[in-house]
């Protein structure tokens, strides 16, 4: 995929740079990010959009993958970005992103972490709940700004996706309730509050999400919503957010659509329900996070131990596991992987690949066949461009990868790697304690 390729020694080459020179330069665990498929996926986005004639906001969700040289590259791509927390909007303000395309979400943000956003005068928040919407409409009096507002509902939709990952359904954590009239009040209070500006709804119904039917019934839930609104406060919603959670492929047997795909459904239907109901329309805004980083992304491991359990199982242990990529142990995610450095080899072998922490459920890929490994191979593990540096943890106080952006060649680091310096920075020994060494 993307710019990857089995060079002429046989080891895989991304973005025109060999891998196993990439391992030899930086060390692994590496994290490498191929720059010209993340901007295709920007830009695959942003033309349907184009083609569908509506004003439109894809705004990156940043909580995917998220970094200063990735919040530029965004901004390069004229995307907008989300941010769900204080230090995913430092980020962005630090890369320099412009602050009138940040979104701001989150079901507690704190009140620092919403001064922080007004300070930096962000494009607008995602609210959601009571809490939040009456303290914004409190700090926006007390600067005598207006607040712009999108208001986050929950419009029943279980999106067929693992469990911990579906948000839309009544009973989640997130957003307004639409069917018992929360999602209505809601609309109500920010509408007529003198200190926020009601921009429109918005919902997210989960992730990794492959058919567009839950698309359409959330579309169809917002719309009779909006109508309602209009009916009953005579609002009217400039903008209309439909989320992210567009799927990609991990493995054999996962059949996402194509960016393009998705939002032709979407706003097709966006189209169909409004006419229907001779209501204008809105600004259509998305929010995709792993369809545009996702398959953009490899981990480069070595290979170490070994260990084979006769007619059970064997083991193949990488220098890496739950710390840089937690989704097999969280959401028994798959993964397909290659020996890098013997990409020609066909002679395989079964084996499990497991990560080196001190939890029997650090397995990174479970029987997948491989050519014989040795210690010394490198192991590339590939679309973990999503959620893998974003939830990457120093769990036995391993020390986070770094991170390069590859292309035409060219390597450029954009996280270093941490050191164990790094790791204890943050120790405090108590006063008084003598460090012998
Ligand atoms: N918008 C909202 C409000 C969200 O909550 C999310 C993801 C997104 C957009 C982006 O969804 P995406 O396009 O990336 O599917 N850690 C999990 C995924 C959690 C997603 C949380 N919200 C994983 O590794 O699968």
């Amino acid at each position: 995929h993307g710019t990857s390729r089995v060079n002429e020694k046989g080891h895989l080459e991304i973005g025109g740079c060999d891998v196993t020179d990439l391992a030899a330069e930086y060390g692994t665990p590496l994290y490498v990010y191929d720059e010209a498929l993340i901007r295709s996926k920007c830009r695959a986005f942003v033309d349907a959009f184009r083609e569908s004639g509506f004003s439109f906001q894809v705004a990156y969700a940043s909580k995917a993958f998220c970094t200063m040289a990735m919040c530029k590259l965004i901004e390069e791509e004229g995307l907008s970005l989300d941010v769900v927390s204080g230090g995913e909007l430092f980020t962005a303000l630090q890369a320099g992103f412009p602050v009138e395309r940040i979104h701001f979400h989150g079901n507690n943000k704190s009140i620092e972490e919403i001064e922080m956003a007004l300070d930096a005068r962000i494009g607008c928040f995602v609210v959601d709940n009571f809490y939040e919407l009456s303290l914004l409409a409190q700090l926006g009096e007390e600067r005598q700004e207006k607040v712009a507002v999108l208001l986050r509902v929950t419009p029943g939709v279980e999106a067929h996706t693992h469990e911990y990952i579906s948000t839309g359904q009544q009973d989640s954590k997130f957003g307004f309730d639409v069917k018992s009239g929360q999602a209505l009040e809601a609309i109500r209070q920010a509408n007529e509050s003198k200190w926020l500006h009601l921009l429109g709804v918005h919902s997210h119904i989960g992730s990794q999400i492959f058919e567009t039917d839950g698309f359409l019934v959330a579309i169809k839930r917002l719309v009779e919503l909006l109508e309602e609104a209009k009916e009953k406060f005579g609002f009217i919603s400039q903008v209309l957010n439909v989320g992210g959670g567009f799927g990609i492929r991990y493995v054999e047997g996962d059949t996402p659509l194509a960016p393009g795909d998705y939002v032709k459904a979407i706003t097709a239907a966006v189209r169909a329900e409004l006419s229907d109901r001779q209501m204008p329309l809105p600004e259509l805004w998305i929010e995709p996070g792993r369809s545009i980083i996702g398959d953009a992304g490899t981990t480069l491991y070595h290979i170490g131990s070994q260990k084979e359990i006769p007619n059970v199982r064997k083991y193949v242990a990488v220098n890496g596991g739950m710390t840089d990529n937690l989704r097999p142990a969280l959401y028994q995610a798959q993964y397909e992987a290659a020996i890098a450095n013997r990409m020609n080899e066909a002679d395989t072998e079964t084996v499990s690949i497991a990560g080196k922490c001190c939890e029997t459920g650090d397995m990174l890929i479970r029987d997948i066949a491989l050519p014989r490994a040795k210690a010394g191979d490198i192991l590339a593990v590939s679309s973990t461009g999503a959620y893998g540096y974003a939830m990457s943890n120093n769990y036995n106080r391993i020390p986070r990868p770094a991170v390069v952006f590859v292309h035409d060649g060219t390597a450029e680091l954009v996280v270093k790697r941490e050191t164990f310096a790094d790791v204890v920075s943050q120790d405090v020994l108590p006063k008084g304690s003598k460090v012998l060494r």
